[in-house]
């Protein structure tokens, strides 16, 4: 399967590095949600959905993680290691998120609001529909 990893440009002098994320620009939705995730344990795994309409951009602002990506019909892992990289997480991807480092920040830009209505987190119903899509 594909996978979208955006190289977000990088603003750097003697003073340290900046990225700028702008909706409809390099991140292609509007963002109305961010959240973020720390305090994470190394060998408990997050996710395990997927969701109906929402996509999301996730990015390693501090530390790195693993992400586990499932279009129903194949599955890769990717490796999340800095702040200048972001994965495109298009709605109907199973995902998880695994082999947190301890200081870890997920950041997640989100196209809508939290909404329990939109996830998928039955792995067979998952497979089920994107199924019924084919
Ligand atoms: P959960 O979906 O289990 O996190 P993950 O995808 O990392 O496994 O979410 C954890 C809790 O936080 C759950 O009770 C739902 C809640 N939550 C919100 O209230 N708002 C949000 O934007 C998100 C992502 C989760």
């Amino acid at each position: 399967m594909e996978v979208t990893m955006y190289d977000f440009s990088v603003i750097s002098d003697d003073r340290g590095s900046l990225v700028a994320l702008e909706q409809n620009k390099n991140i292609p939705f509007e963002i109305k949600r961010v959240y973020y995730i720390f305090n994470t344990k190394k060998d408990v795994r997050r996710g395990f959905h997927a969701h109906k309409e929402l996509q999301q951009v996730l990015i390693a602002v501090s530390g790195s993680c693993k992400v586990l990506l499932d279009d129903g019909k194949e599955s890769v892992e990717v490796e999340l290691n800095s702040p200048a990289k972001g994965l495109f997480v298009d709605k109907l991807i199973w995902h998880e998120m695994y082999d947190f480092s301890d200081d870890l920040v997920l950041m997640v830009l989100a196209s809508d609001y939290y909404n329990e209505e939109d996830y998928i987190r039955d792995y067979k119903q998952f497979k089920e529909i994107i199924i019924d899509q084919l």
